[in-house]
């Protein structure tokens, strides 16, 4: 359990509905300081018990932030030598990459992840998604880039930077304010680390790759919100923008026939035992893929390892949830929605914690590269190695060591 106490309570974000009407509602309801717990029963207030400025807060917020056009898609085309595609390098033949997903919340957890991301001295970072609870420029600041919110009484949280790069995908949650802060403040402060500093990520997708691995990154999160209101009927597929389709052809070049290891990273996932499924992304990249990939993405909150599997004529895919950085992690239904897919490992354990949540571990993944052999450990917030697995790639296909 994180022995810092003045950051943010997992209290406040538990049982989040993925909807932005409610992410807007409960960041209203949270207490403007950090609550003493000892010995008490903490509680979450009833979305009644606030004031009335603050629910006339909640509905100017939601219509203002929610209204109006989204940010505009920024890919590579005006952004001169980068095109996206960055080479994969460390020191002496290994590359450390730290991957948390769903970790921008601003709590004692997230700060825990963060210190023992970093004690693994990663070469990258990078964030899977979601700054809750609405992604605003405020909560970037105090939830992801680590500045001081003067106008409440947390500590703020910052991400932890690797020593050649951090990067950062699209969120739902960055979305729920239509991307301004994410396109115009947090990418600003990530990308390569050139003489000490970051230079900037300048698109929401890239590609990180060596002689052995190609990381994809993909914006799933982008066509994950559709127009206040109309969203709950109409359901968003998630789908890859077009031009990020026109750099995966024509700059990454990616053919069914590559020879090097395919890891894609997402904000939504794939396939789940136990939400919703998001299919349409995989089908747009069948063409390109001609081997099962490892797929990292967050979105679920909480720890899982998929076994291969795949919708028809879609590519088939290790899925690896890892959306258990930040928030209150879900334990397992008893009954899963999509039984079909299965699991090879889940963490649920429950985490004690002096907020009484049934909740599990926070965590992360430890990804190690060495020439065509990558290592991953998924790490509690105990610094406790969950689960591991190593892969070796050959000709394109991956074999489990
Ligand atoms: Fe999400």
């Amino acid at each position: 359990m994180p022995s810092s106490k003045s950051r943010k309570d997992l209290i406040d974000l538990h049982r989040l509905s993925r909807t932005p009407a409610e992410a807007y509602l409960r960041r209203q309801a949270r207490p403007s300081s950090p609550r003493r717990k000892a010995g008490t029963i903490v509680k979450r207030p009833l979305l009644g018990s606030f004031s009335p400025m603050h629910q006339a807060k909640w509905v100017t917020e939601y219509v203002v932030h929610r209204l109006g056009h989204r940010h505009a898609f920024l890919d590579y085309s005006q952004t001169g030598d980068d095109n996206g595609i960055y080479r994969l390098e460390g020191h002496h033949g290994e590359v450390r990459i730290a991957l948390a997903g769903d970790w921008a919340t601003g709590t004692d957890e997230a700060h825990e992840v963060a210190q023992l991301m970093k004690r693994y001295q990663p070469h990258y970072t990078i964030h899977l998604g979601d700054v809750y609870f609405v992604g605003d420029v405020t909560e970037v600041g105090e939830n992801f880039l680590g500045i001081n919110n003067e106008e409440n009484g947390y500590e703020p949280c910052a991400w932890p930077m690797g020593s050649h790069g951090s990067f950062a995908l699209n969120g739902n949650h960055e979305m729920y304010a239509l991307g301004y802060a994410y396109f115009d403040h947090m990418l600003p402060k990530l990308g390569l680390c050139v003489d000490g500093k970051q230079v900037g990520q300048h698109a929401s997708f890239f590609c990180l790759e060596n002689d052995h691995w190609r990381i994809i990154a993909l914006d799933t999160a982008f066509n994950s919100v559709g127009w206040p209101m109309i969203e709950y009927f109409s359901k968003p597929d998630a789908r890859l923008p077009e031009p990020l389709m026109q750099w995966l052809r024509d700059e990454v070049q990616l053919r069914p026939d590559d020879p090097r290891g395919i890891i894609l990273m997402s904000h939504q996932q794939y396939v789940s035992r136990f939400e919703d499924c998001f299919d349409v992304p995989a089908r747009q990249l069948a063409p390109f893929i001609g081997h099962p990939v490892l797929w990292f993405w967050g979105h679920e909150h909480r720890m899982a390892i998929y076994e291969e599997a795949g919708l028809p004529d879609n590519i088939r895919a290790l899925g690896r949830c890892v959306g258990h950085g930040g928030m209150p992690v879900e334990l397992s239904p008893a009954k899963p929605r999509h039984p079909e897919y299965k699991v090879e490992f889940v963490d649920d354990r429950l985490y004690p914690n002096d907020e009484n949540l049934k909740i599990g571990y926070n965590g992360f993944a430890r990804m190690t590269f060495r020439g065509p052999q990558l290592s991953v450990d998924y790490v509690d917030i105990e610094g406790t190695v969950v689960f591991s697995e190593v892969w070796q790639v050959d000709k394109g296909a991956l074999t489990r060591r």
